[in-house]
């Protein structure tokens, strides 16, 4: 069924219809303009074009299957960066290369003059800018790496977007800029403390640096501040995935700390609903530059977890306890009051449910194995 909106075109000041079919977005169909009543002249039937980095991973492709069911067009870019197994990342990706509305360009966030030759007919109207170099304990072994690609990559997408004059940017930020901060639930706008890895510290530079942006250049930003994202094609180093292989393989599971810590695990699902809500909002919207909490605003305990997995898959979980390590946070727990009144958002996995989820979807995928890296 169809409902009519009447809005106001910004450019011309001229009073149009728009027709959006309630199975659709309204952003990827038909718009008509009634210039007078007697006459109708379509303007687009064009869908809009979205520009997602890092879309071969967990998160992206998880997104970009979603925004291409929405009816955009995707197009995606990836290097395929071997922090993790990079034929992960191309199974990803291959659902993905038989859409229509997909295109994916294999390329480094890094490499200015590999963004410039973009081989681009249709200009994107926005950004998501997912590409990063991931996982807290790796970034104190490597943090060069994370520097150059988290906040030299964010600055050259930036930069890129400015020179083709695309204005709107969906940046992924991270819980970890909360540092360990005692005050719970984590609300956007209380001070941050300091982050407690070079991770952290690059998304922290990362929202600091788009803020400047908005400021001095008229970027639109929205930083989502994910929190601990699970669910199918979770990556290998993250604890569900890691500890879930474990147990299926007899082996022991290294827990950190006395299992008391918490997470404010999200499932993925949830975050892809969130990152579209924010991709409209920047549509409808000017003059934006937020930090947005993207969590399930649930902490569960580590011990929790992992008693959950076991029951959920019929897996015994050994653990061997170790000390707790360097740049994990105690808890982690978001407050959604802000997500809720700029996004609409709401996460509507519970905690089982989407563990129930991920252990399907990780029997019928027995070849993903995890690595020992990640936190
Ligand atoms: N998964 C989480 O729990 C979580 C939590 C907080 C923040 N985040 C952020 O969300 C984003 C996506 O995370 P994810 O869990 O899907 O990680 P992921 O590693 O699965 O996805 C990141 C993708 O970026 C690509 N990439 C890395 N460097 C690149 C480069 N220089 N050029 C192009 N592509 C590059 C990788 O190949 C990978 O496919 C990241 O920015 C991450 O920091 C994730």
């Amino acid at each position: 069924m169809w409902i009519w909106a009447i809005r106001r075109s910004l450019e011309g000041k001229i009073p149009y219809v728009s027709a959006i079919s309630s199975r659709m977005d309204s952003r990827n169909i038909r718009k008509i303009n009634y210039f007078s009543p007697f006459i109708v002249i379509v303007t687009s039937l064009k869908p809009t074009s979205l520009l997602i980095t890092g879309c071969a991973g967990f998160i992206g492709s998880n997104l970009c299957r979603k925004l291409l069911d929405s009816g955009y067009t995707v197009i995606g870019l990836d290097n395929f960066d071997p922090y993790y197994a990079p034929s992960i990342k191309k199974r990803n990706l291959q659902p993905l290369l038989a859409h229509p509305g997909f295109i994916f360009h294999e390329t480094d966030v890094t490499d200015e003059s590999s963004l410039e030759q973009l081989p681009l007919g249709n200009l994107p109207e926005l950004v998501v800018h997912l590409a990063a170099k991931v996982g807290v304990r790796s970034s104190f072994e490597h943090p060069d790496s994370y520097h150059h690609t988290n906040l030299t990559g964010t600055r050259r997408v930036v930069e890129w977007m400015m020179r083709r004059g695309i204005s709107k940017l969906v940046f992924a930020s991270s819980s970890s800029v909360y540092g360990d901060t005692k005050n719970l639930p984590f609300m956007e706008d209380d001070p941050l403390s300091v982050p407690i890895s070079p991770y952290a510290a690059s998304k922290a530079a990362c929202e600091a640096y788009n803020r400047s942006m908005h400021l001095e250049k008229g970027l639109d930003v929205i930083n989502l501040r994910f929190f601990t994202v699970y669910g199918p094609a979770q990556r290998p180093d993250l604890a569900i995935h890691r500890f879930l292989s474990a147990m299926k393989h007899g082996e022991e599971i290294a827990l950190y700390g006395d299992g008391h810590s918490t997470r404010d695990y999200t499932y993925v699902e949830d975050v892809v609903a969130g990152i579209e809500s924010a991709i409209r909002l920047l549509q409808e919207t000017k003059g934006v530059c937020q930090s947005i909490n993207l969590g399930s605003g649930r902490p569960v305990a580590l011990n929790e977890m992992i008693a959950l997995l076991g029951e959920i898959s019929g897996y015994d979980p050994v653990i061997r306890h170790e000390d707790s390590q360097q740049g994990d946070l105690e808890n982690t727990f978001a407050s959604l009051e802000k997500a809720g009144r700029w996004l609409g958002y709401q996460p509507t996995t519970p905690f089982r449910e989407g563990i129930q989820k991920f252990v399907e979807w990780f029997e019928a995928n027995p070849l993903w194995e995890p690595t020992e890296t990640g936190s």
